[in-house]
């Protein structure tokens, strides 16, 4: 476990005591202000900063010899020698870039995420960093919202598990170890449940779905050690998180027992005047620091207004002590007291090269992104390519070396990673000729591109018209036996503010799928992109679909791998795919109603739409593989469950015909008798297992009373006895299903 050594307690609070005892109401403030490097705040500038005690830690810088410089410069010079920490967004990856958070999550893999915490954790302590921004624990069941793909998707559980894995994996044994990295998990609380996915948002939301649903992943972050909580830019049943006393003060530190540091997101304090919630920024800083945020990101008032409040005994000195208390406790359990330069023990050598090629976790990074990719569609097995073949691979996200890397892509370098047109040459042997054409451009619309250009520059527009770029995309598909279209999304088009009402691909790439279809070649669609999509049309059209969202510095080849059948796809997804954007939000663990719609026995007063169906396009938990699994019946170990005697509940899976590979078991259970109305199902466990073809393996479950627990209407968390439905199976639509009981 990485969670603070609690026999060192008494030590660390005599010592921050002893600390805090000396200082000034200036180097209190100083701690709780965090500066990032740019152009606003330049590194002579924030040297100067750090000499007069007016920073308490760094972001956004992430080399070795700056880090160096900078901690000197902090330990030598500032008036009480308190270390700095360095922070970063490591979101998936330091310098090697792993698949988005989505598609990690696609791979309900905790191993893979455990390789993704501790290679990240490495690479970016080998910079000198000391913490990440991440992971996001952001339950999200609206692809319109950007920032879904920062996130594990829209289950509770899921999430929870993945996020634990992270926070493990990158905190390490000891927060103080050599490659540890600190853990900031985000965005507290509920973001990802802004209205209508619109960025920024409110949210409005039952305390029963904020317990059951969206609180647990945060709840389970802390409880495996997370040393910091970043604090979400929306409100909550119209407080902001960041002027929220309840949400910062009791559920977190009270109930959860939450001892570190939080910290505000960026900008958030003065958007408390936005929010309607304070009347100038002296006293935003005021209620923000009252309600529980003890550091403020990018610091524009915290050093500003916090001495003057002070003196005129607006805020008490106990107030400012605690929110200093919980940045110098975090450094203290960093181990930076007793060595600041932990992660940078001496200074890089003149050959130290940031970028090195060794630097990179290239094995790594191919693994994984190959446990991410789910095969959606796979009619007469278009797919895996075996036989010799002339391949034209088509589509503007084909070659793009930025793209593949996804938003959040840190310290990455797009000339580092491979594309699928370059993995694809890189794998197939002599037998395979591959053409390529861009054929469109990812959207033509200049509007929407100069908004994505804003800050960095993501998308282009080519040279030639988006006729002639057709023109010649169909010219090649002619000469191939098989195409590969690769469409989606520039990853600019998923991430923070990138709402997008519309979740479709491009028309510029849907006309390009259109035209090729003319031409009577096997289609595969390989997309790529970091929401769900609403792919009807698509889905019709391609005769194979692969997704791959964003897949990292080696997603080209891990494409390739899977693509060419070294690999046997096996993940799944994290979140529902909607037909239209009408339908959402979609997602797979939703209420029954008193008036559930019967696709075979339809009636007109049931809740549905007339004009579409109620499903997914692809439900939550789907995925295909060049293999055929069966599973059995459920067997269970006794129909009655209590506190004293869990069931046991099993099934036979066979991989019936196919290559070797590896599904997901999913267990997923539902409460019939409730006091209060339960989802259709929930997910309550899942197990990733390998069989070689013909080969069965029993995989069970224990269902113990905690996982039928749930928030009742008085809002405790109880189970209550009576009749529960048990289902398991590949994905949440095809389950086999027993019937349980539970008694007092
Ligand atoms: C984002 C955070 C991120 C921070 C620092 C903000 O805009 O909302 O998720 O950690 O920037 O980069």
């Amino acid at each position: 476990m990485s969670k603070p050594d609690t026999s060192n307690e008494r030590k660390k609070q005599d010592f921050l005591n002893e600390l805090i005892g000396r200082m000034t109401v200036e180097e209190k403030v100083g701690q709780l202000r965090l500066i990032s490097i740019g152009p606003e705040n330049p590194t002579e500038k924030v040297l100067k900063m750090i000499e007069n005690s007016e920073v308490g830690a760094i972001f956004n810088t992430r080399t070795k010899n700056e880090i160096r410089k900078l901690q000197e410069k902090a330990v030598n010079s500032s008036s009480k020698k308190i270390p700095l920490f360095f922070a970063f967004d490591v979101v998936h990856g330091e310098r090697t870039i792993f698949p988005i958070p989505l598609g990690l999550a696609s791979s309900w893999d905790v191993s893979a995420i455990e390789t993704v915490g501790r290679v990240s954790a490495f690479e970016a302590t080998e910079d000198g960093l000391n913490l990440t921004w991440a992971p996001m624990l952001d339950v999200s069941r609206d692809p319109r919202w950007g920032r879904v793909s920062e996130g594990f998707g829209e289950d509770t559980y899921l999430t929870s598990e993945l996020g634990r894995a992270m926070v493990l994996s990158l905190q390490g044994e000891s927060l103080r170890g050599r490659h540890s990295l600190a853990s900031t998990i985000k965005h507290f609380a509920l973001y990802g449940a802004v209205e209508g996915g619109r960025d920024y948002n409110s949210v409005d939301m039952s305390l029963q779905r904020m317990f059951q649903e969206y609180f647990p992943p945060y709840q389970i972050g802390i409880e495996s050690g997370a040393i910091g909580v970043m604090v979400a830019l929306n409100t909550i049943n119209g407080v902001p998180a960041n002027s929220n006393q309840w949400l910062l003060k009791k559920i977190l530190r009270e109930d959860w027992k939450f001892s570190g540091l939080t910290v505000s997101d960026h900008g958030a304090i003065k958007e408390l005047i936005e929010h309607g919630v304070a009347d100038s920024p002296r006293d935003a800083v005021r209620i923000s620091l009252q309600s529980g945020v003890n550091m403020s990101m990018s610091d524009e008032f915290f050093g500003k207004f916090i001495p003057d409040l002070i003196a005129r005994k607006e805020l008490k000195i106990e107030e400012l002590d605690s929110a200093c208390r919980s940045v110098l406790g975090i450094k203290y359990d960093m181990g930076l007291f007793e060595d600041p330069f932990v992660h940078v023990p001496e200074k890089p050598t003149e050959s130290f090269e940031t970028n090195s090629e060794e630097r990179l976790h290239r094995k790594e990074a191919r693994e994984v992104a190959a446990k991410t990719i789910v095969l959606l569609k796979n009619e007469n097995q278009v797919l895996s390519i075996k036989k010799k073949t002339k391949l034209a691979v088509i589509g503007p996200l084909a070659d793009s070396k930025r793209d593949i890397m996804g938003s959040w892509s840190a310290a990455g370098v797009a000339g580092q990673s491979v594309t699928v047109l370059e993995g694809l040459k890189n794998v197939s042997d002599s037998g395979i000729e591959i053409l390529y054409s861009k054929g469109s451009n990812v959207i033509d619309d200049p509007k929407i591109i100069q908004f994505l250009n804003q800050y960095e520059f993501s998308v282009d527009l080519d040279e030639k018209s988006p006729d002639e770029l057709l023109r010649e995309a169909k010219k090649v598909a002619g000469k191939a036996d098989l195409i590969l279209a690769v469409l989606g999304e520039s990853q600019a088009m998923a991430n923070e503010a990138s709402s997008r009402s519309e979740i479709r691909i491009p028309e510029s790439q849907k006309r390009l799928l259109r035209e090729l279809k003319k031409i009577g070649k096997p289609i595969i669609l390989l997309l790529m992109n970091g929401r769900p999509l609403s792919l009807v049309e698509e889905s019709e059209i391609a005769d194979a679909i692969l997704e791959s969202w964003f897949s990292g510095t080696e997603g080209g080849n891990a494409i390739a791998d899977v693509i060419l059948g070294k690999v046997n796809p096996s993940g799944k997804l994290p979140m529902s795919f909607p037909r239209s954007e009408g339908q959402i939000p979609v997602y797979y663990n939703h209420l029954n109603t008193g008036r559930p719609y019967n696709e075979k026995n339809p009636d007109k007063y049931t809740s549905h739409y007339y004009d579409d169906k109620n499903g997914p396009l692809y439900p939550f938990g789907f995925g295909l593989s060049y293999s055929k699994f069966h599973v059995s019946d459920i067997e269970v170990s006794g129909e009655v469950l209590s506190l004293k005697k869990p069931i046991l509940a099993k099934v036979e899976v066979k991989n019936v015909s196919g290559p070797p590979g590896e599904t997901v078991v999913q267990l997923y259970i539902r409460d019939l008798t409730a006091s209060i109305s339960r989802p259709v199902l929930e997910l309550k466990g899942f197990k990733k297992v390998f069989l070689n073809p013909g080969e069965t393996k029993e995989i069970s479950f224990e269902i113990q009373p905690k996982m039928l627990e749930f928030w009742n209407s008085e809002m405790n968390l109880i189970s209550e006895k009576g009749k529960f439905k048990v289902f398991i199976g590949l994905d949440s639509l095809h389950l086999k299903e027993k019937e349980i009981y539970l008694e007092e």
